[in-house]
């Protein structure tokens, strides 16, 4: 889940590398580094090489590898950089570079898997000599027993990391006489684990080799077909998002790929040597250099922007009459009545979608339906009927738990459907079929619009499939209405429980510990709160269905165990309110999501959250926008960092 870019071209690197990382530092950002190839002439005088300040020299060379790093956000690495304000344009050829602005470069933000959160540890990793950088994502499995051989053949490491030894290995290789492509290829050939990795050779000073294993990586060709060579540049990241500025043409790496760099082009081949035909895509996503605008932080753009994001999920799919267009699935009526189960996969909040989702296909399409932890599914998969419809959901597309799980099921004979809302993401392309969120790029590590858009898919499709198996027109029509009402609901409902969250988030930040719980389809939501709250304030957050509070839970509360209950106007009211009593009498205070109006609610609520009333089946996406808001504002009051939780990502890309 880290960000990686490279580029190779005629114009200063450094700009583009620091610019690329600034897009990406959501998906990771322990600590930041880069190292760019600048010419030996370059240096302050040619003798001039200090490791402690970076620069790496041996005989003869020609160019270096300038290496900076920093622990923390990338902002500090920037500070740390020679003036990297150059225009990314300004044309120079590589021998007219200016000192210490080389045109070929590598640059990384960490989450740590291998090795505590230290400077030495930071990407890139160099090797003893210091003539090949890497930056990797991904994790070497075999990396104890490569360590101990390499220092008992008398490599000298600098690191506790996995990925220095990926350097080590292109080096020896590169002394015993292979080229860039054939050393990397010759490094990764016995290796296991996974990556998505870009090498730099001080040797070959214009040459980029990448190769992708598990983790994503994507090559730009920046290259201007019939324009001005000077312009020429070959890029490579981790997420298409750091090409965009320079280049919509990209080629997607699959597992087992390789491709050497150049700034007029790449060439694409396989590990075992044979050559690849690339893919060219020419990528439409909307740059994702959002602005945070007149909020402070992404999450609370990304929370704002639900209601526009519901009514683009629907627009074009929803029609006043129930019926439902889903394009990119292809489910013939007779295959919809005849469905046996279903089965939907995800992590994290994508879970908790994935758990709506099946608790809507049961209600509105008598579907036996459940939801998978991808990460528990990928080790025991369950013995599903074969015609069963099975949905992988992501919002990156590129969760590692999602994408083992995910091939486990393809073995056995599945096609998988994905809910995914980067385009051109792994799981996208691995699907082929299914429904992208439309959400647009989201941001901060703490997910909210893409679990709501989820929602809005899984209900459109029950909605579909429930029509094909005996759910009544009326009914459909009703739902239609209420899912073309929400976003004005949902607007009203974030308008109606700003102020009281802010109490409410002032209450719960004086926590010991914080219970959340919801009955039928709220219980997923109340678990989203619970996650929400947890990884954003890190505090002790736990969820449970409302009935099952008296089976043990009910022993945490005392006046310091705030409990969060979610109270819709369901068949669940009664029974909410009657465990809501219980809760009560053991002293803790409650913060409750209720209907406008609702006075039973009301009298047990320490404080009330008003949900806007609607149809129960789409209470959820009204449920989880105050629990958001409630997440945020009590991880503010503690002074936690909104956008980058600690020891988070935004993509988990490893196991
Ligand atoms: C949610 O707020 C977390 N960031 C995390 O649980 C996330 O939902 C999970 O890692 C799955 O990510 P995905 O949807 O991109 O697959
Ligand atoms: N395993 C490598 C490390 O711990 C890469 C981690 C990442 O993907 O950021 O440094």
């Amino acid at each position: 889940m880290c960000g990686i870019v490279g580029v190779t071209g005629r114009a200063p690197a450094l700009p583009l590398l620091i610019d690329g990382l600034r897009r990406l530092e959501y998906r990771g950002y322990d600590s930041a580094g880069v190292a760019v190839l600048i010419p030996a002439s370059a240096l302050p005088s040619p003798g001039a090489a200090d490791p402690a300040s970076g620069i790496h020299e041996s005989a003869q060379p020609r160019y270096v590898l300038s290496r900076h790093r920093s622990v923390g956000p990338v902002s500090r690495l920037a500070a740390l950089l020679p003036d990297t304000a150059l225009l990314p344009d300004t044309v120079l050829l590589p021998d007219a570079a200016p000192a210490g602005h080389g045109t070929a470069g590598i640059a990384h933000t960490r989450w740590a898997t291998h090795g505590a959160v230290t400077e030495a540890n930071a990407h890139p990793h160099v090797d003893a000599a210091g003539r090949v950088a890497v930056v990797h994502n991904g994790v070497l499995e075999d990396a104890a027993r490569l360590r101990r051989q390499l220092l008992a053949e008398g490599e000298a490491l600098a690191s506790d990391t996995d990925s220095e030894l990926l350097a080590v290995l292109v080096a020896r290789a590169q002394r015993a006489g292979s080229g860039p492509e054939d050393a990397v290829r010759a490094a990764l050939a016995g290796l296991h684990g996974t990556w998505g990795v870009v090498f730099a050779f001080a040797d070959h000073p214009d040459v980029l080799v990448c190769a992708r294993m598990g983790a994503p990586m994507v090559v730009g060709l920046g290259r201007a077909p019939g324009g001005d060579p000077r312009h020429d540049r070959t890029l490579v990241a981790s997420d298409p998002q750091a090409l965009l500025p320079w280049t919509r043409r990209v080629v997607f790496l699959e597992d087992g790929d390789l491709a050497l760099l150049r700034p007029e082009g790449a060439v694409f081949s396989r590990l075992d040597g044979a050559r690849r035909r690339p893919q060219v895509r020419v990528l439409d996503t909307p740059l994702a250099q959002v602005e945070l605008g007149a909020f402070d932080d992404h999450m609370d753009r990304e929370i704002a922007e639900q209601p526009e994001v519901l009514a683009r999920a629907l627009a074009g799919r929803l029609a006043a009459d129930g019926t439902v267009v889903l394009g990119g699935i292809d489910l013939p009526p007779r295959r919809m009545a005849a469905l046996p189960e279903a089965l939907l996969v995800g992590c994290g909040t994508s879970l908790h979608a994935a758990r709506v989702g099946a608790a809507l296909f049961a209600r509105l399409a008598d579907l036996p339906a459940h939801a998978a932890e991808a990460s528990e599914l990928a080790l025991h998969p369950p013995r599903l009927h074969p015609d069963a419809l099975v949905l992988a959901l992501s919002q990156s597309g590129e969760t590692f738990d999602t994408l083992q799980a995910v091939g486990e099921l393809e073995l056995r004979g599945h096609e998988v459907l994905g809910l995914v809302n980067t385009v051109g993401s792994s799981l996208a392309r691995r699907c082929g079929a299914g429904v992208y969120l439309r959400a647009g790029p989201e941001v901060s590590v703490a997910s909210t619009k893409a679990f709501s858009a989820q929602v809005v898919a899984l209900t459109l499709l029950a909605l579909k499939l429930g029509r094909s198996r005996g759910l009544p027109a009326a009914r459909a029509t009703a739902l239609a209405r209420a899912l073309l009402d929400l976003p004005d609901a949902l607007a009203a409902t974030r308008e109606a429980c700003a102020a009281p969250v802010a109490g409410a988030a002032a209450l719960l930040s004086t926590a010991r510990a914080v219970a959340f719980t919801g009955r039928g389809l709220s219980a997923p939501v109340a678990a989203e709160g619970a996650l929400k709250l947890l990884e954003l304030a890190y505090l002790p957050a736990m969820a449970w269905p409302g009935g099952a509070l008296k089976h043990g839970p009910l022993a945490l509360l005392d006046a310091r165990t705030p409990v969060v209950a979610l109270v819709p106007d369901d068949e669940t009211r009664a029974a909410a309110l009657t465990g809501l009593a219980e809760v009560c009498t053991r002293g803790a205070p409650t913060v409750v999501l209720h209907a406008p109006g609702d006075a039973d609610a009301a009298a047990l609520a320490t404080i009330s959250l008003p949900v806007a009333a609607a149809d129960p089946l789409v209470a959820p996406l009204l449920q989880v926008l105050p629990l958001q808001q409630l997440a945020r504002g009590t991880a503010l009051a503690l002074g936690r960092d909104i956008d980058r939780p600690r020891n988070l990502a935004k993509s988990v890309t490893v196991a």
